[in-house]
């Protein structure tokens, strides 16, 4: 397939138009949202939808998202408890998306087969013209072959998508780098299936009782079934073996030194997953510094890439300082300790 790539920002309406007419005629577009490039087609049409499958290679059990640009979603679910009406008035649109029972309309393709949809509104205007001039909803998952990082910069998404979908748009990296938090929500209270930028902190700061579930804080072993499916799956994975180092910084940066030295000898590549505070420290290796300590959220938006950065050096080894599971810091360790299928050691 022949696909056309615009570079475009929010004030390019006649590219977006024609973005749009190839969501209303059934096709694929990759486009900007501010958490990661997202895979689109029209959310009500289930032959489009399957496509999305197809390009991405991914597995027909994992439901996508349906992405919307306006307040009323009443089309699409059965019921909104008044926990979803806050989380809307307070964080939407932007980087949280909410599992709600699932009216008739919406195809049992885009839910794989469960009862519920996952909605989000994106505040990326690029995203928001898309759908709007669509007329539509637009399912979309991460814009990457299943199984890679996430795409946070439009050549990330070449990288993955070029050929199999018929139009990407965009240019500007992704202002979050991590994907949505992904939240059931009841009318007692809300479960984060995902952890994202919106927090555990800040759900219960407009008043709603938050659990986590519990699938998302430690490996799968087959005994917990995450309710968000795609948790499930080895994910974010780059080429190399990943090991996270979590304790104190002082014996992180020994150890990964050690580590960098004995694989040296045995003629193998370091990659090192740094930090501004500590990209100094390590002697040898192929360091990548993902930003200040200070400013997770820098971290999360440099962490996809990164990874990706890692596979065209093509490393044999990735050591990675972890980071505190507070605040923010829940994602961004969720997402690594995928990438490194849970390799964790504690010093
Ligand atoms: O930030 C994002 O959410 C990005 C951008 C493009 O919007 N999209 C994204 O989509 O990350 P995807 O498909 O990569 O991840 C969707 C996640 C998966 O873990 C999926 O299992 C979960 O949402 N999900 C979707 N529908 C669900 C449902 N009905 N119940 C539970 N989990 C659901
Ligand atoms: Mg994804």
């Amino acid at each position: 397939m022949d696909t056309k790539v615009y570079y475009i920002d929010e004030h390019d309406d006649e590219i977006i138009k024609k973005a749009a007419e190839v969501i209303k005629n059934g096709g694929l577009v990759v486009f900007p949202t501010e958490t990661v490039y997202g895979l689109g087609a029209n959310a009500l049409d289930e032959n489009a939808c399957k496509k999305i499958f197809e390009a991405k290679g991914r597995p027909q059990d994992n439901p996508l998202i349906v992405h919307v640009a306006d307040f009323d979603i009443s089309k699409y679910v059965d019921y909104i408890p008044d926990n979803a009406k806050k989380i809307m008035e307070n964080f939407w649109p932007g980087p949280i998306t909410m599992v709600l029972k699932k009216s008739q309309i919406v195809p049992m393709l885009v839910t794989a087969n469960l009862d519920s949809v996952a909605i989000r509104m994106p505040s990326n205007k690029v995203a928001r013209k898309l759908i709007e001039y669509s007329n539509v909803p637009i399912a979309a998952p991460s814009a990457n072959i299943s199984g890679r990082p996430s795409p946070t910069t439009i050549e990330h998404t070449i990288e993955d998508l070029n050929g199999k979908v018929d139009m990407i748009i965009g240019g500007d990296k992704c202002e979050f780098g991590l994907e949505s938090t992904v939240v059931e929500v009841l009318d007692d209270k809300v479960t984060i299936l995902r952890p994202g930028a919106i927090t555990k902190d800040m759900l219960e700061e407009i008043g709603l009782t938050v659990d986590i579930d519990p699938a998302i804080l430690k490996k799968p072993d087959g005994s917990l079934k995450p309710k968000s499916p795609g948790m499930k799956y080895r994910h974010y994975a780059p080429k190399a073996d990943m090991t996270i180092i979590t304790g104190r910084i002082d014996r992180t940066v020994d150890y990964i030194n050690h580590k960098i030295n004995e694989l040296k000898m045995q003629g193998k590549m370091v990659g090192v997953l740094a930090t501004d505070e500590t990209k100094h420290l390590y002697n040898g290796g192929y360091i990548i510094s993902v930003g200040t300590r200070e400013k997770l959220g820098l971290i999360a938006a440099n962490l996809f890439d990164t990874l990706r950065e890692f596979d065209k050096i093509d490393v044999d080894y990735i050591y990675a300082e972890g980071f505190s599971e507070e605040g923010l810091g829940l994602a961004i360790m969720n997402r690594m300790k995928k990438a490194a299928s849970y390799n964790i050691i504690n010093l």
